[in-house]
């Protein structure tokens, strides 16, 4: 076996090295965060969750006060901006995109939008690491109303999937998938760029009221990975339920199943063996039917036998997403894929590590050892050659304009085996 322990703490060295702390005098609070990379200043949802399960392998008090200051701002409602801006007010485009409803003061530090809910993961991750029970408690019901927010005001439609209302919102921005919506059939990234400004402006007008967004249905994504972390998200919350509220632990338990059965009836493609995000528009449900990685995402959720064949068997096409520098977040074989790392149009087919973490963990959990072996070894290859960056070449392993010493891919640690 390899010894990784020069890359464990190279990962956990970058962490600290990107640890913003101090007091807020527009949010009047203290902050204690990871940011993405040492320049920008924000704190990031999902990028949190990812850094806090690391984190707490080696220093627990911090992964607990990055997520309890994720927390911090949670609003009446259960929402919990996609970033948070501790050290000064949302300036340029940023601005545009304020929320009316919430509190005049605060909405000038967070954003408007919601990222892929992992935080219910990383509180059983951290649970499982540090057995701090009393930390689970002081934090459940906060990670619970934000899933209850999901459930109220991001399901229009009542089916127990959750809708995004921006491309931003399921942290793959410029994800092909996404060209859809916008009809831009010819997948020109500089397009849905365009046809985004315009609806955030439209969006702003309204003061960001979903009922007024969900009527005109711009963007209206019921989208395959969105809806399975939010899926893996209730199972946690329920699993840590168990352990001091059982009636609550089976009505979420309850609720997992649900959106778990429902992300399988709903997304699965039969002629493609694969599964597509849904969008909504006038009333009708379109399937999008551009192969991303976000299609595989549901190898982590309970799923019938052969569609984990099939999943398996695109995910291994070395003509699909197994690509020298595997997972390509766009299927090779679609037209959309790319460009890749030398430009800002992001998620059109780079490799990313925290993608690449729940698929592997997928594969664990059904018994795919082999494989999960292997793409944990290539996952650690690529950042061992490469260094910790933001996003990878998927046919070369180069990083190109990606950003370096990046938090997120130090999840990567996550798959040694020790
Ligand atoms: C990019 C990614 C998003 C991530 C953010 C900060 O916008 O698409 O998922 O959270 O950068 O790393």
């Amino acid at each position: 076996m390899e010894d990784y322990s020069s890359l464990k703490e190279r990962a956990i060295s970058i962490l600290k090295a990107n640890i913003k702390e101090g007091y807020s005098k527009g949010l009047r609070k203290k902050y204690f965060y990871v940011s993405p990379d040492r320049i920008h200043y924000h704190q990031w949802f999902w990028d949190s969750c990812f850094h806090s399960i690391v984190m707490a392998n080696v220093h627990p008090d911090y992964a607990k006060r990055e997520l309890e200051t994720l927390l911090s701002v949670q609003q009446e409602d259960g929402f919990i901006p996609h970033i948070i801006f501790w050290r000064w007010r949302i300036r340029d485009r940023f601005q545009k995109w304020w929320k009316k409803e919430v509190n005049e003061k605060i909405s000038r530090y967070i954003t408007t939008e919601i990222q892929p809910p992992v935080i219910g993961l990383s509180l059983l991750l951290i649970y499982e690491k540090t057995g701090d029970l009393e930390f689970i408690k002081r934090n459940i019901d906060r990670v619970e109303k934000f899933y209850n927010y999901l459930a109220e005001k991001r399901d229009p439609d009542k089916d127990y999937l959750v809708s995004i209302i921006t491309p931003m919102e399921s942290g793959m921005d410029l994800s092909p998938q996404y060209d859809l919506p916008f009809e831009n059939f010819e997948h020109d990234p500089e397009l849905t760029k365009k046809k985004i400004t315009e609806m955030l402006k439209k969006y702003k007008k309204w003061g960001w009221n979903l009922d007024k967004i969900f009527n005109a249905s711009i963007f209206d994504v019921e989208d395959v990975a969105y809806n399975t972390i939010y899926c893996l998200g209730l199972y946690a919350v329920s699993e840590l339920y168990s352990h001091f509220d059982r009636e609550k632990a089976e009505r979420i338990g309850e609720r997992a199943t649900l959106v778990n059965s429902k992300i399988i009836e709903k997304f699965w493609d039969e002629e493609e063996k694969i599964y597509f995000s849904i969008s909504h528009k006038d009333g009708k449900e379109y399937s999008m039917k551009v192969k991303t990685i976000s299609s595989l995402f549901p190898l982590t959720l309970e799923l019938p036998p052969e569609h984990l064949t099939h999943l398996i068997n695109h995910l291994t096409n070395e003509k699909e997403f197994y690509s020298p520098y595997p997972v390509a977040s766009v299927s090779m074989d679609e037209p959309s894929f790319g460009p890749l790392t030398n430009t800002r149009y992001i998620w059109r087919g780079t490799s990313w590590i925290n993608t690449n973490w729940f698929l592997a963990r997928g594969l664990q959990k059904h018994g795919h050892n082999d494989l999960y072996e292997e793409l944990s070894k290539k996952t650690l290859e690529l950042v061992s050659k490469f260094g910790f960056s933001e996003y990878y070449d998927p046919l070369n392993g180069k990083c190109g304009m990606a950003m370096r010493n990046f938090g997120w891919s130090t999840i990567a640690i996550e798959l040694i085996d020790d």
